[in-house]
């Protein structure tokens, strides 16, 4: 790991890039602002090598950034309905920064920290955040971890490791955007898409879940094989016309604190492969329909609406005020553990 500044904020405080480089040349950015992934520079199927992440080019445009493009988000990944949720009997009120309600942590989220960097070492970069009791309404002072591994193979391990020291909420993620093509200018459209997953949480208003777990059998929402993104993105389905797209969270078919495989994209024209891997019972797909030009990204670039995709590896939005949906209530007694990996490659 090499390391060098990425420039100061407006209080003066310097912020940090990191730079892994593998054996093949293969290199990913880091940066300690939201503990961000910068950029990550993958091969095609000839060989060349590209920018598959959106990002920015300095602190400032991660300051002004409102898309969480790379950011670590939390405590809590998407959202809660209202902010409001209640814990041990007691209700809890959380920052209010979508609508009426809570997105992505709050306005203070952890994409608004500077994370110390504790530990790195040849091929990896250890960042804290630590997120005092009532920060953005959430109880408990929480010490998060988040390392960030690049291997030979290609591979963006990240390892989550938190703790609180009075009972609480936690569930990050990482809000990476993707294009395989490496050109943002394109959209995703003609990515294919396979994610694990037979069921989905449908929403209602504000994009909260409505409470059932539905079939995707039958809809533009089954992935279980390989479909074109484009293919059904604008179909007269309901679930597709309130999102204005794909914006919502798949009940992954593995749940069992071991590591599977949740969802996979592949370019066909550059013959990049994305698979990601994960321990979470869910994962957020977001085709990007709310990016509109107005947010200038790397090399002055206006990302467009649908230019790039997220599969956020997370429990299912709104689980505090859904007893059905898995638990993601953390004691001080316990350590909350999440390993999600991007594996890269090419198919021939
Ligand atoms: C959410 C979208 C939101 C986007 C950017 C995604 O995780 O599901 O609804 O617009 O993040 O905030």
């Amino acid at each position: 790991m090499t390391s060098k500044s990425f420039g100061k904020l407006a209080d003066g405080k310097e912020v940090e890039l990191f730079i892994l480089k593998n054996k093949s040349g293969a290199e990913v950015r880091l940066t300690n602002l939201g503990a961000a992934i910068v950029s990550i520079v993958v091969p095609d199927r000839g060989g060349s090598f590209g920018d598959v992440i959106l990002g920015h080019d300095d602190p400032q445009g991660y300051v002004a950034d409102h898309s969480y493009l790379g950011f670590i988000v939390g405590r809590y990944g998407n959202r809660i309905g209202k902010g409001e949720f209640s814990l041990n009997g007691k209700v809890y009120q959380l920052g209010i920064n979508d609508g009426e309600h809570h997105l992505h942590g709050g306005v203070n989220g952890f994409h608004r920290k500077l994370w110390n960097v504790p530990a790195s070492t040849d091929s990896s970069v250890s960042m804290r955040c630590i997120s005092p009791d009532g920060d953005e309404g959430y109880p408990g002072k929480v010490t998060l971890d988040v390392t960030y591994t690049w291997n030979d193979n290609n591979e963006l391990v990240i390892d989550y490791k938190g703790t609180s020291d009075a009972p609480t909420i936690l569930n990050p993620t990482s809000h990476g955007y993707f294009n395989l093509t490496a050109d943002p200018r394109n959209t995703i459209l003609d990515h294919e898409l396979l994610i694990e997953a037979d069921r989905f949480t449908p929403s209602g208003s504000g994009s909260i879940p409505t409470g059932k777990i539905e079939k995707v059998e039958g809809t533009p929402f089954d992935f279980r094989a390989w479909r074109k993104i484009g293919e059904r993105i604008d179909a007269p389905f309901e679930q597709l016309q309130l999102a204005r797209g794909y914006d919502h969270n798949f009940v992954l078919n593995r749940y069992d604190k071991a590591i599977h495989r949740a969802a996979a994209v592949y370019e066909p024209k550059g013959g990049r492969l994305m698979e990601v891997f994960t321990d979470q019972p869910g994962i957020q797909f977001y085709s990007g329909n709310y990016l509109d030009g107005s947010l200038k990204g790397k090399g002055g670039i206006a990302y467009q609406r649908r230019s790039a995709l997220c599969l956020e590896a997370q429990h299912f939005p709104d689980s505090p005020n859904q007893p059905q949906f898995p638990s993601v209530v953390l004691h001080p007694s316990e350590t909350y553990r999440q390993t999600t990996t991007y594996r890269f490659s090419v198919k021939k």
